[in-house]
């Protein structure tokens, strides 16, 4: 069979050729379809910025309003996926409610042969990107033990998110210009990110040609790990305890550095980036001006500036080359939205399912792709006796 060459980590293995998102993560640069972050954080709508991805090019006001019209009509879930929600207990993490629904999906909505044609995986895009978002709030008002609210078709799609998530029946939660932006910013800064954990494992599901929903729900179980999303909610609760007095920022940073107390810095180091990552420049600024727009004061902002501040000037962090990630600030904003930090990572599978949905597409257009099938380098038992039990 030849030499194997291990890449512990696929460290440096070039997976797949791909065209939807460009990093050079020397230089601090992120570009979806070759348009810089930046400009889409500030400019672009979500649904525009996933338009991009899936589709390969900003839309023109035509294609926008014919999606956005897809996706208000495929917004709400279908009656029997209720039995769904009510089976789950209350305390159900949103992560495992939001995978299992979206693996169920593929039985209640469209039928298969709809991802075969243009139109149909428009429809199946449009559902997903809708759908995700209102299994999302309706998991959150399930867990609070609220009535599920129903999106309504004169909102974007972030203000719909937040209406669905906050208003009560008799009284609709009246959302400002800030926290739609913030959120808006949010999500177009996670919508895709190359060959990440997630995404790839969106790649190898699809590589077999699974389904996109069957892919998805993948993609979302890969996302819940502490060292992928589950990051963001990993530094909200290390800053809450620094808050709490449990730790100062210089303990909790000799705590990381000592080795056997297996404690990260949550939020911190890239695989890809070796500089800034451009996210997290973009996300500190907005965590601030955000916060003085609405007059309020968060102390972990404050907190996370420190620890910041103590991990860039320590050896351990420079030396590694380990700056903030996207995860180090997005939670600062998250809690001045009002999000609970158990929807988090949540908020982060809303934001990656149109690059999960761009990496499906390219995958299963691509007709001669070969099934996602590493190799490896056995390191068992070269040959065992069997014996008798009795004699085990
Ligand atoms: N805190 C302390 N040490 C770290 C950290 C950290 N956050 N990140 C990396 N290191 C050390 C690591 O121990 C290793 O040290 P040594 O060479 O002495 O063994 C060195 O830096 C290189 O790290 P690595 O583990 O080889 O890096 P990786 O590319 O395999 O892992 C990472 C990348 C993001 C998983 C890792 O940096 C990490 O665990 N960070 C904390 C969790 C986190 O913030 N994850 C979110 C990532 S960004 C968004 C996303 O993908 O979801």
């Amino acid at each position: 069979t030849g030499l194997i060459t291990l890449d512990d980590g696929y460290a440096n293995t070039g997976s797949c050729r791909s065209a939807i998102t460009f990093i050079d993560g020397e230089q601090g640069i992120l570009r979806y379809r070759g348009v810089p972050i930046e400009d889409l954080a500030e400019r672009s709508s979500f649904i525009e910025t996933a338009e991009l991805l899936i589709f390969g090019e900003l839309p023109d006001t035509e294609q926008r309003d014919d999606f956005r019209h897809l996706l208000t009509e495929n917004s709400w879930l279908h009656r029997d996926m209720r039995d769904h929600f009510d089976a789950f207990p209350t305390n159900a993490h949103p992560m495992s409610i939001l995978s299992a629904m979206i693996s169920a999906l593929q039985s209640h909505d469209l039928p298969e042969h709809h991802f075969t044609d243009e139109n149909g995986f428009r429809e199946a895009a449009a559902s997903l990107l809708a759908k995700t978002r209102t299994i999302a709030a309706a998991s959150y008002k399930s867990h609070i033990g609220q009535p599920i609210m129903y999106p309504r078709y004169d909102l974007p799609y972030a203000e719909n998110f937040l209406h669905m998530m906050f208003s009560v029946p008799y009284r609709d939660y009246e959302t400002t210009p800030e926290v739609a932006h913030a959120l808006n910013m949010f999500l177009v800064l996670h919508a895709d990110h190359e060959q990440n954990c997630s995404t790839s494992t969106v790649r190898m599901v699809a590589s077999s040609r699974a389904n996109l929903y069957a892919s998805i729900s993948s993609g979302v179980n890969a996302l819940w790990g502490p060292l992928h999303g589950g990051a963001n909610m990993g530094v909200i609760e290390m800053l809450e305890q620094i808050r709490d007095g449990s730790w100062t920022p210089r303990q909790y940073i000799d705590r990381v550095k000592d080795r056997r107390s297996g404690v990260k810095l949550m939020g911190f180091g890239h695989r890809v980036y070796r500089n800034f990552d451009p996210r997290a420049r973009i996300l500190k600024e907005a965590a601030h001006s955000m916060l003085d727009a609405m007059h309020i004061t968060d102390p972990l902002l404050d907190i996370a500036r420190e620890v910041e501040q103590a991990a860039l000037s320590d050896d351990y962090f420079t030396s590694r080359r380990l700056y903030p990630n996207v995860d180090f600030y997005s939670g600062i904003i998250l809690r001045a939205i009002g999000i609970p930090v158990d929807m988090f990572t949540v908020m982060f599978a809303i934001g990656r399912t149109p690059g999960w949905i761009a990496h499906w597409k390219e995958v299963s257009d691509n007709q001669r792709q070969r099934i996602y099938r590493p190799r490896q380098i056995y390191t068992g038992e070269n040959l065992s006796e069997w014996r008798p039990r009795a004699e085990r």
